[in-house]
């Protein structure tokens, strides 16, 4: 009896005592204790093992810690749109968990096209802590590549194609998630513009493309958003893998931009052991061990950054400070995530992320096309609402590769419709995009899709309006990684079918789902159109709410929609330019990207850069500058007055461009700068203030290697989108 209360009593106290002995002795196991002195005092207790033990994987999605010492391992998990469904230790394979069901968040160009700083912040916060409960240490997400070309299969884990607006909308997301303890791994650095070829591709970018286009948005994240993490890209530049490529990793991360956090390899794209040694890379995930081998770690030890280093720095060919830095940017990544004592606990699929869901997908969804005012779709103003696409039923969370996700709930866009609409809506597929990863394979015969088609038709026939649900999707060769769409066009007959839709029911929306531009040849035989993106978990509830007008769409675009692929720049210097010759692509078209091309160039597009229409008008008013004059290093501010012109209230953003028109280099016709969105009542008026920095002046100079500001007239132009100016103002820099 006695002996059991003693036993009790040491059960109770022994972790207090151990816990305050190591907050007396450890400094690194102090969580009080400054992040520096933690690494610096981890670091002098680790043998030469443990330190080449911290810097790559020991199973799929885990990099190891230091047990003896009590230094916790790093967990990580896809990314970037919600936590992925956990796989296996040591494959590929689905871990078959019944308690992984998350809430899938819109996908990364939806954030971008809401044009809202604070729903970034949301979006951030409310992801994770989906991944802080799952035990995930760093979401492997968001990415900030550049979308050079519509057919990028992964267009839609981006930003959008203006390097202002993706470094914007991508830094409240950092601060929040790393606010709560877990790192982001910023995707993919750099220049993973592409995938078909991704793992081999060497991308031929001159400088001022690369200053200015590609690497802007990365830059703001390291230095303002303070990223804890970046992912090396699998493609090469100036013939050397990202992933182990000096000059992006150590001279211009480390070094010029002043990153701390630990760089990590994309998975498997880390493949020579010296270029990964001495070329930047700190922790490798992925390499392409399979875990058959038949050592004890299953083959981990072979990782370039395990024995091979080891090795080197054993026979004294790389000195300890190589692997020092390495060791004491994993440290930090692991003090400031697994044993930061401010991480949160976090919570899954709770009601607060689903209405965070619910608000980025609503704000997101942009209105293309609205004549005569057919949308909102009033209660009872139509008796028969037909239904039609495969994408009205399709679970758009699952495919697209690495930011698929197991959804707990997912609200159709057809079950959205019908929670508003009732039996007023019939549903017919009219076509069948088969299932996801298949490779284009058509799972149904011709006479089933017909069948689909005819079905389609004559239901159009006594409907008085249709509403078409299709676009792209998370197949192979469709929105998803490792390769990209073989055409600008939408696939399974989509155009063929609006077309015959439309002729026999004039009252016809189009409703477009994906992450990517594609042809509208259709635009002119519909009434409206809507483009969703991918709105996750409430995708049928957030589109139900913009049709019904529940919600006044907001959305503008964060991509151009050329009206043909052969419009956009890089497509004018044919197969060099994409998707490469012999594994070599040259980025020719320099910095005019998207819309820089448009302008400049005077194409006219089908939509518009920063375009997307509203239930209600906004009118702006002359703007008010500080002053007409400026010194290159200083600061001006104008501001505007928007009103609210029409009957409903509604949120408009004010997007601002400025153009430098005599400059020693050739410069975009105008760039994008800043933007507010603002939300106003009908008859409302609010003033947008805005504060031109040298930073929304300069370009970068070949001839001098750096930014700089050259004197001269620049022009501001105050904009609904990037063809709609609305006010200017002109001003002097000296
Ligand atoms: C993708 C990454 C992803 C990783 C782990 C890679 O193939 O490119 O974005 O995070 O796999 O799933």
């Amino acid at each position: 009896m006695k002996k059991n209360y003693y036993l009790t009593i040491m059960l109770l106290v022994f972790p207090f005592t151990l816990s305050a002995q190591n907050n007396s002795k450890f400094t690194f196991s102090n969580p009080d204790a400054p992040i520096e002195a933690r690494v610096k005092d981890a670091l002098s207790r680790m043998t030469l093992h443990e330190k080449i033990k911290i810097l790559h994987a020991q199973s799929k999605f885990t990099s190891a810690g230091v047990p003896r010492l009590g230094i916790r391992q790093l967990n990580y998990g896809d990314g970037p749109h919600g936590v992925r469904a956990e796989v296996d230790w040591n494959s590929w394979n689905t871990a078959g968990w019944t308690n992984d069901s998350i809430v899938a968040f819109p996908s990364l160009t939806c954030l971008a096209a809401t044009w809202n700083r604070d729903l970034s912040s949301r979006y951030g916060h409310a992801v994770s802590e989906e991944f802080a409960f799952r035990g995930k240490d760093i979401l492997l997400g968001p990415g900030t590549t550049i979308a050079r070309t519509p057919l990028n299969g992964r267009g839609f884990e981006y930003m959008g194609e203006d390097p202002y607006l993706a470094g914007e909308m991508a830094l409240p997301y950092i601060i929040a998630a790393q606010k709560n303890g877990v790192a982001c791994c910023l995707k993919h650095f750099a220049l993973n513009n592409q995938e078909t070829d991704r793992f081999s591709v060497n991308v031929n970018v001159g400088e001022r493309a690369l200053r200015e286009i590609y690497l802007p948005a990365f830059k703001k994240c390291v230095q303002k958003g303070g990223l804890w993490t970046i992912m090396g890209s699998y493609n090469k530049w100036n013939n050397v893998y990202a992933c182990q490529n000096d000059s992006l990793l150590n001279k211009i991360l480390k070094q010029e931009w002043g990153f701390d956090g630990a760089v990590v390899s994309d998975w498997g794209g880390a493949t020579d052991t010296w270029q990964v040694a001495l070329g930047g890379l700190d922790i490798e995930m992925g390499t392409f061990t399979n875990g058959k081998t038949t050592d004890s770690s299953l083959g981990y030890n072979t990782y370039n950054l395990a024995d091979p280093f080891e090795t080197l720095i054993k026979e004294g060919k790389i000195p300890m400070s190589v692997l020092d830095d390495k060791v004491s940017r994993v440290l930090r990544t692991i003090f400031r995530t697994s044993m930061n004592k401010s991480k949160v606990v976090g919570s899954q699929c709770s009601e607060e992320h689903y209405a965070t869901c619910l608000k980025i997908g609503e704000e997101g969804i942009v209105l293309l096309k609205n004549e005569k005012n057919i949308l909102p779709l009033k209660k009872g103003t139509y008796r028969n609402i037909l239904v039609v696409g495969d994408n009205a039923v399709r679970n758009m969370s699952e495919g697209g590769g690495s930011s698929e996700l197991k959804t707990l709930k997912d609200v159709s866009p057809l079950e959205g419709l019908r929670a508003v609409y009732g039996d007023c809506v019939d549903f017919a597929r009219g076509y069948y995009a088969g299932r996801p990863l298949y490779d284009n394979v058509e799972p149904l015969t011709a006479d089933s899709l017909l069948f689909l088609k005819n079905e389609a038709l004559e239901k159009a026939k006594k409907a008085d309006l249709i509403i078409f649900i299709g676009g792209l999707n998370k197949n192979c060769r469709q929105d998803c990684e490792n390769s990209d769409r073989m055409s600008y066009d939408l696939s399974y007959g989509q155009n063929d079918l609006i077309g015959e839709l439309a002729k026999v029911q004039k009252n016809i929306i189009v409703v477009t789902y994906g992450g990517n531009a594609f042809a509208t040849p259709w635009i002119n035989s519909v009434k409206g159109m809507l483009h969703c993106w991918y709105l996750g978990s409430m995708s049928g509830e957030a589109l139900a709410n913009i049709i019904s007008g529940k919600v006044c769409p907001s959305g503008k675009l964060p991509i151009i929609f050329a009206k043909r692929l052969s419009d956009y720049g890089f497509a004018h210097y044919g197969k060099r330019a994409y998707p490469g010759i012999d594994k070599q692509v040259y980025y020719d078209e320099g910095i005019f990207v998207g819309y820089r091309w448009f302008n400049t160039k005077g194409v006219k597009p089908q939509f518009p850069f920063g375009f997307g229409l509203s239930y209600t008008s906004f009118k702006y008013g002359k703007p008010t500058l500080s002053s007409k004059q400026i010194s290159s290093d200083g600061t001006l501010t104008i501001s505007l007055p928007v009103t609210n012109t029409g009957k409903v209230e509604g949120k408009e953003i004010v997007e601002l461009f400025i153009s430098d028109p005599v400059a020693s280099e050739e410069r975009p016709t105008k760039e994008l700068k800043d933007f507010q969105k603002i939300s106003l009542k009908p008859g409302e008026t609010k003033n947008v203030c805005f504060t031109i920095t040298p930073e929304h002046l300069q370009f970068w100079s070949t001839a001098n290697h750096s930014f700089i500001v050259e004197p001269g007239i620049f022009k501001a132009y105050f904009c609904s989108n990037e063809s709609d100016i609305r006010a200017t103002a002109v001003f002097v820099v000296r």
